[in-house]
Parts: C-alpha cells; sequence; structure tokens
C-alpha cells in the first residue's frame, strides 16, 4: 500500500544542510498498522510527511496504492492524497467552525458535491461517537473530543490510509487509550492501513504489528511487535520503558469518554 524507496530529505544546503531522512526504504503491506519510533528529531514527521508529499523528497520514489506519486502535481497530486487522511498533535481544527462543519468542508476540499457533504460528515462524526456534537465549537470540546472530530474529519474522504503524527501525546493516557481503541476498531472493520508516529513504545505495543525506530534521520531498528527483538541500542531502549497496553487493560467509565 506504501512503498518508499531510497527516499531522502535534505532541508538547506553546503555547511547548513540538514539531513532529516537519510535514503530509507520502507513498505506497508496493505491493512498493517506501522509505528515509526524515534527521539525528538529523528526524523518522523519528515518520513510521515513524505508518505503524501507534504514534504517534497530530496530523492527517491514514493508509491501509495500502486501509484508512483514522485512526479505528480496539482489535480493528479490532489486526487492521489485523497487515498490519505492525516490527523496531528494539536487536532488542526478550524475554530470559526462547527464539528459538522470542519468535516464537511474536508469533503469540499475533496470535491464532494455539496448535497452529499453534509450527509457524509454526519456519517463520520457518527462512526466517531460524536453525533450529539455537531453543533459545538472546537472550543466547546474537550481534547479527546477534538481528536476525534480530526478523526471524522481525515476519515470523511474515505481515505486507504491514515497518517498519525503524535495524535494522543497531548491527551491524558485514559483519553488517549480511548482514541487507540478507536483508530484499532477502523483498522480491523476498515483495513485501513496506518502509519503512526509516537515517542510511546505503548502506542506501538498496542496498535502497531511492525515499530520502525528512527535514530538522527536513519532507521536503525525494524521490529515485530508479535516478536520483538530490537538490535540497536535506541530500539532496545523503548522496549525496556514500558510494559505496555493490552486489550485487557482496564479502562474505567467507558460511557462518557471525552
Ligand atoms: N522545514 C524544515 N526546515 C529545516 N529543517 C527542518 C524542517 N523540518 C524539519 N527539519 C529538521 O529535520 C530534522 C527532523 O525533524 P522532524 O520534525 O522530522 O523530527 P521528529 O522526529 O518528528 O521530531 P519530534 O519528535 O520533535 O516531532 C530535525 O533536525 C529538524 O530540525
Ligand atoms: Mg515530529
Amino acid at each position: 500500500m506504501i512503498e518508499l524507496e531510497q527516499v531522502e530529505k535534505t532541508f538547506g544546503a553546503g555547511d547548513s544542510a540538514v539531513y532529516a531522512l537519510r535514503p530509507t526504504d520502507l513498505t506497508v503491506p496493505a491493512g498493517k498498522v506501522y509505528g515509526l519510533l524515534g527521539f525528538s528529531g529523528a526524523g518522523k514527521s519528515t518520513l510521515l510527511r513524505l508518505i503524501n508529499r507534504l514534504e517534497e523528497p530530496s530523492a527517491g520514489r514514493i508509491r501509495v496504492a500502486g501509484q508512483d506519486l514522485t512526479d505528480l502535481s496539482g489535480a493528479e497530486l490532489r486526487e492521489a492524497r485523497r487515498q490519505v487522511g492525516m490527523i496531528f498533535q494539536q487536532f488542526n481544527l478550524l475554530s470559526s467552525r462547527t464539528a459538522l462543519e470542519n468535516v464537511s468542508f474536508a469533503l469540499e476540499v475533496a470535491g464532494v458535491s455539496g448535497a452529499r457533504r453534509r450527509e457524509r460528515a454526519r456519517e463520520a462524526l457518527a462512526a466517531v461517537g460524536l453525533s450529539d456534537k455537531e453543533s459545538s465549537y472546537p472550543a466547546q470540546l474537550s481534547g479527546g473530543q477534538k481528536q476525534r472530530v480530526a478523526i471524522a474529519r481525515a476519515l470523511a474522504a474515505e481515505p486507504r490510509i491514515l497518517l498519525s503524527d503524535e495524535a494522543t501525546s497531548a491527551l491524558d493516557p485514559h483519553t488517549a487509550l480511548s482514541i487507540l481503541r478507536l483508530l484499532k476498531q477502523l483498522n480491523r472493520e476498515r483495513g485501513m492501513t496506518m502509519v503512526l508516529v509516537t515517542h510511546d513504545i505503548k502506542v506501538a505495543h498496542y496498535l502497531c504489528e511492525h515499530a520502525v525506530v528512527l535514530e538522527k534521520g536513519r532507521v536503525v531498528d525494524r521490529i515485530d511487535m508479535a516478536n520483538p527483538a530490537p538490535v540497536s541500542a535506541l530500539g532496545r531502549f523503548f522496549f525496556e520503558t514500558a510494559r505496555g497496553w493490552t486489550d485487557q487493560t482496564e479502562l474505567p467509565q467507558e460511557d462518557d469518554l471525552a
């Protein structure tokens, strides 16, 4: 579903060049959930943003859902990007629009006709359990509710891939787990392929089948989460820091999750 071949990214040139991502291969099969782990500045967001070409690669090829994005531009690139939804740590909702308007605006940008937009936006909000908040503005929502609106917005155009950049990092652990459960459900029910940036090994344990560990723009570990055997010091560090969440982890008050 996602194939990066010798993709690299350098910001600036000469003495001030920053090698955010060294030449990297990454293949994510359809329906799988991959985690990108690493400390601050490792290149996680850069790698994620290269997948839908929010960041222009300095070299290499990027294929998404069988299509080579590398040479696309304009309308073709916009069309290809509809396969890819994205969510962020800071939600990035429009503060002057209600939850429903935030989702339907994304559909407008995706070129969905006016008559269908409202219906699909309502379906997307229902899918994340927020039907009762359609008319609320972002300022009236909790962090977890805002992230659910952002997920609904990302899902409304029915992408096959979801990219997540630290989507649960700004949330308390209880709210974070409720969001991760929602993502797991989307993966299982819709077969959605996901790539999630995190520096929290618990997130990878709970949700990811594979984890890729980045250090200073290089992949230093590729880990099968069912049978983790990190080879790098950084990979081992991540795995030693937490026991991780499971389906059995108790989640109190499931009815009124934020
Ligand atoms: N637009 C930019 N211009 C110049 N340098 C950049 C730019 N974006 C990222 N970088 C640099 O590239 C490197 C990787 O940044 P990136 O944002 O991918 O890290 P990250 O792993 O996501 O870190 P964090 O966990 O703090 O979000 C860093 O050294 C960063 O300063
Ligand atoms: Mg980042």
